[in-house]
């Protein structure tokens, strides 16, 4: 098992796949120099399945592939179908174009939830927001994955300034979807410009949503993100992560493979081990797995707190988001 020295266990492990992505979205990418990794650089099936086994091997019970976006990836269909059949919860987390193309192959091979990243309601806001026309089969998609039965996500980024008036439409969707709507607090990464007046918090959104609804506390699961709610009578649920106001590290569980097999112990870590690297000259990656976890923060890969402010977070020299899979 992976223990860290903070007595956390480690059974969650995230795969980016690419980090090439169909969208354009800011917040995720920097403007200047979108340059994808050479493929050579990106992990191949082989070397997916390997690592993958060994961290199954050390105690990892769920996968989640992330990108970029995870479905642009030339050999996703083998990729899942691999990691498919190890012991694991496997998911995914995508902007949801491409899903109407791979729906079959998830009810083949046993996904049950996917997490959909969309962040407005609005085809028009969400063109500005993708440089995309693209809502309307993103929708569809929603709906066609909860037709089928998967357990479905939506992940809103929480920026000022965009996302007030679009809370109550969130939640709005709720009533009659049985959809689970989580609203992320902004993030800094490297290159997405990020300032401290742009993150709206929980609290302040809670607020904002308490206005039209009325509302109900629901249980946490053991390391979930989210903070859960309810608006009375709705099939659906709403939630935030509060990664900026409130960190969440002391029940952290996950551990972050980029698409150019590097391990992360933290989503703000610098630390980053080369499993691929080493795999590749043939020499065992365990000892780098374990290290990894040994050297982990107790919170926000220990640049930050919760009296996080832009001087702080100026420092951080981190991957940008795209590159590192969320
Ligand atoms: P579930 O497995 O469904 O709970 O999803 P998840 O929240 O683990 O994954 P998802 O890819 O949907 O991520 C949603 C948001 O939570 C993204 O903005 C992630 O960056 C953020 N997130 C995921 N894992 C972590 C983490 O370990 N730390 C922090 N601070 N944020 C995280
Ligand atoms: N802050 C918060 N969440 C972010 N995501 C991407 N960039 C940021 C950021 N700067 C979200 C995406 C996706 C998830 C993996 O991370 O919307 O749903
Ligand atoms: Fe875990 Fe780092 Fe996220 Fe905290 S910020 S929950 S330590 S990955």
């Amino acid at each position: 098992m992976l223990i860290d020295q903070h007595k956390r266990v480690h059974n969650y492990l995230r795969i980016s796949l690419t980090d090439s992505c169909n969208f354009r979205c800011q917040y995720c990418m920097p403007d200047e120099n979108i340059q994808c990794m050479p493929n050579s650089h990106l992990m191949n099936p082989d070397e997916i399945e390997s690592l993958a086994k060994t961290f199954v091997e050390l105690g990892v019970d769920k996968i989640r592939l992330t990108g970029g976006e995870p479905m642009v990836r030339k050999e996703f269909v083998d990729i899942i179908r691999r990691l498919a059949k190890l012991p694991v919860e496997l998911t995914l987390t995508t902007n949801g174009v491409l899903v109407h193309k791979h729906i079959d192959l998830f009810k083949e091979v046993g996904i049950r939830s996917v997490n959909v990243s969309l962040d407005t309601l609005n085809p028009e806001v969400f063109h500005q927001i993708t440089k995309r026309n693209q809502f309307q089969q993103v929708w569809d998609n929603i709906l066609l994955l909860l037709k089928n039965d998967f357990r479905v996500k939506i992940n809103v980024v929480a920026i000022t300034g965009m996302i007030e008036n679009e809370l109550a439409d969130f939640v709005k969707v709720t009533k009659d979807l049985p959809l689970h709507i989580r609203f992320i607090e902004f993030m800094p990464f490297a290159g997405n410009h990020w300032k401290t007046d742009q993150v709206l918090t929980a609290r302040q959104m809670l607020e904002l949503v308490e206005k039209e609804f009325d509302i109900v506390k629901l249980k946490d699961a053991p390391h979930d993100t989210a903070k859960k709610y309810k608006a009375v009578g709705h099939q659906g649920t709403f939630a935030f992560i509060t990664t900026m106001s409130e960190h969440f590290c002391g029940d952290c569980n996950r551990m972050r493979l980029t698409a150019d097999g590097k391990m992360k112990n933290c989503l703000f870590g610098k630390d980053e081990m080369d499993l691929l690297g080493t795999l590749r000259k043939g020499e065992p990656v365990v000892p780098l797995i374990e290290k990894s976890i040994y050297i982990k923060h107790a919170i926000l890969g220990g640049q930050f707190t919760k009296d996080y402010n832009q001087a702080d977070v100026d420092k951080i020299k981190n991957r940008s988001m795209i590159k590192i899979g969320g």
